[in-house]
This record gives structure tokens, sequence and C-alpha cells, in this order.
């Protein structure tokens, strides 16, 4: 048997990894500002996670949602704690698009309709009504076609009140990322998710944050949408909540009625992901990891900003995206194979960083001056 081949894969076997560095076969070391695509939040192996996960291992890893799970309750209360939403409830489950599934559902449950807003550029997961609300018809099978979905500008309030004004009693939820991430870091504007707020309220339609790549602390703050000072209903969550050990969930407003049997995993929230899970925010606590991604980010982005031959340097804490002009289109695999740095890409000629929230200053600023090296010598 073989693979299904549908990653384009880079030539490269990675057999370990620690902090912001990762190492391939031949024991070359990277400097890792990719994080796996936004997973890695803690840093890779940190010690704390690798205990927890391992002393869990060795006592129960895995029981069905029948029995009482105190992990779970465990991680409810310091997730409450650390993200300041003590009043909300937590599903778990096992991966992004699951969460915004879930979301989903339960923003149509709650409502009894059936109209999702999602917005352009806007990337929710691949599963039937997440990718049905990604503006990517590539990835829409014509089965996860359907007419419930509309898709309005990012970051145009005006569209969003006219649209509400003509069909607001038919829509279930606004789902939306505070920082886009796939459609090549879009930061909603304070005023864009108060705006999404108060139609939600006049309305009654549910608004859902998609956490998955901006929240945990990523953009400096819990959730990025709490820059805006606005709660959401829901907020979808994955990626950074495990540093790597596969985890998802929703947090879920108190005017949610739970009943039995709405939503339903048999993997989520399992003892073993609780204990990666728990390790996170205990690391993101003790090391003031949101601290670190807001002052690191803001490095980053100063020192971005006074690179000419870039432009466009944009988000928040440590998710990062900048253009580079279509002269330098490689720089991206440039700095992979000939400097050794992993940065994550969108299209067109868009370079995101994703690191890890523990990033040194000195390892920021040996990117920057890696960077300047890379575009002085840049051959197209
Ligand atoms: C904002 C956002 N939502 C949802 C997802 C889907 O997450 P997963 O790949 O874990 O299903 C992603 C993945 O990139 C994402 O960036």
């Amino acid at each position: 048997m073989k693979l299904f081949d549908v990653y384009p894969i880079n030539d490269i076997i990675i057999t370990k990894a620690k902090g912001s560095r990762v190492w391939d076969n031949n024991d070359n070391e990277y400097m890792d500002l990719y994080g796996g695509h936004a997973v890695i939040s803690i840093g890779h192996t940190h010690p704390h996670w690798v205990n927890r996960i391992e002393t869990q291992l060795n006592k129960i890893a895995f029981y069905s949602n029948s029995i009482k799970i105190p992990i779970q309750e465990e991680l409810a209360s310091k997730l409450g704690e650390v993200s300041g939403k003590k009043n909300f409830d937590l599903f778990l489950c096992n991966s992004g698009a699951e969460a915004n599934e879930n979301a989903l559902k339960l923003a149509s449950f709650h409502t009894n309709r059936k109209k999702i807003i999602a917005f352009k550029k806007g990337f929710h997961g691949r599963t039937s009504l997440a990718v049905a609300a990604t503006d990517n018809p590539s990835i829409v099978a014509p089965v996860n076609e359907t007419n419930n979905i509309v898709f309005l500008p990012f970051n145009d309030s005006d569209s969003l009140s006219d649209y509400f004004k003509l069909h607001g009693i038919e829509i279930a939820a606004v789902i939306v990322e505070g920082i886009q991430g796939v459609g090549g870091i879009n930061v909603a504007s304070n005023e864009f998710l108060l705006t999404i707020r108060n139609l939600c309220d006049q309305y009654g339609a549910v608004y859902i944050a998609d956490s998955v790549q901006c929240g945990y602390g990523r953009s400096g703050k819990f959730f990025s949408h709490d820059d805006a000072g606005v709660d959401a209903d829901i907020y979808s969550m994955a990626k950074g909540m495990g540093n790597g050990f596969p985890i998802g969930g929703i947090i879920i407003s108190p005017i949610f009625k739970a009943k039995h049997s709405m939503l339903g995993t048999t993997f989520g929230g399992n003892h073993l992901a609780c204990a990666a899970a728990l390790a996170v925010l205990e690391v993101i606590e003790s090391e003031s990891l949101m601290q670190n991604a807001e002052m690191i980010g803001k490095y980053l982005q100063d020192e971005l900003k006074s690179i000419s031959t870039l432009s466009g340097t944009r988000g928040r804490g440590l998710m990062i995206g900048f253009d580079v002009p279509e002269s330098h289109k490689n720089l991206k695999k440039d700095l992979l194979f000939k400097y050794r740095i992993f940065t994550g890409e969108a299209k067109p000629n868009v370079i995101r960083l994703l690191p890890s929230l523990g990033l040194s200053l000195e390892d920021a600023s040996l990117f920057i001056s890696t960077l300047k090296q890379a575009i002085a010598e840049y051959q197209p």
C-alpha cells in the first residue's frame, strides 16, 4: 500500500524537535517559525507536556464518554481560568473542522434556523458543513454544496448590516476568524467584530468565533476576538490546544441549553488528550506565553516593516503575514532549503509566521538577520 497523494511534500524528514528547533535525519538543525501550521503553541517536546502525557499514559489513555472523566472537568476549569470565559461550557472533540461542525450544528439547533454567514477568504475546515463555509470551491465536493451558506466581504460592516436587514430572521450563525489564517493573515477590525455582535443580538443569530488558528494565545490575547472587547457565543479551538496532540473543542456561552446526545464523539475528551491540553494551559500560564507572543510579535512586525523589499506586514502576536514581491516568489523555499528556517505561506506570495508562543527574542532577531541576508543574496 502507498499513501494517498494529497499533500505537496518538502523532501525533509524531521526526526527530533525541541522548543523552536527541529532536526532532520542528517542532524541538520532548522528554526521552526511555522509550528507545523500553528499547532506548536508551547514549543516542541516541552518537558512539562511530555511528562503530563507520559504520566497519564501509564494510568489510562482512553475510555469512552459513558463514564466520569475528571480530567475533562479539570481541563474545563483551567480553560475557563486562562481564557477568562469562566461561565462558558466545554465540549471536546478531535480537530478544528469537527469543532466548527459542532459549533454550526449547535447554532442551528439553538435557533431552529439554517442560514450561515461566512466570509470571503475564510477557512473553516474540510468536513461537510465546515468546508461549505470555506471560501474555496476547489475543496468543496458536490455533496458538500448547500445554499445555506452565504459569503460576504470580510471587514465590511455595511454589507453585513444590509444582509441582516433583508434576511436577519433566517440566519442561524455568523462564523468568523478573528484573524484569517489560510486566507493570508487578515485581521478582523474591532469595529467589524462589534457589528457582528450587535447584529447577532438584534436578530437572534449565533456569533461563532473560529479560533482554531488565531486562538489559544497566538494573538497575544487568549482569543483574538478579545481585542474587540466582545464575547462570542461559541469559540472553536484546535491547533495550539494540544501542542501537537490531536484535540479540538468548542466553548459554549450559557445561553445554550445542553440536551443528551445532541452532540457526541467517540474519541473527544479522552484522558490522554486532556492531559496534553492541560499541560499546554499550565505552560501558557507559568511561562507568560501570551505576553511573550505580544512582545516578540511586536518586535518582528517592527523589524519586518523596516525591510523595504517586503510590504503589507500585518497580524497580531505571533500570527504574522507579509507580502513578498513576485520577483522574490521563491523566498520561502530559499529560507527552508538554504537557510533552514520553516515558515508558512499563503497565496499569492504571502509568508506566514506561526511559531511557538515561546519564541525567544534571540531567535526572532536571528530570523530577521537571516531574512535580510536571504533577500540580499536572492537569485530569482
Ligand atoms: C481557522 C481554521 N479553522 C478550521 C481549521 C480546520 O482545522 P483541522 O485541520 O484541525 O480540521 C483550520 C485549519 O487550518 C483553520 O485554520
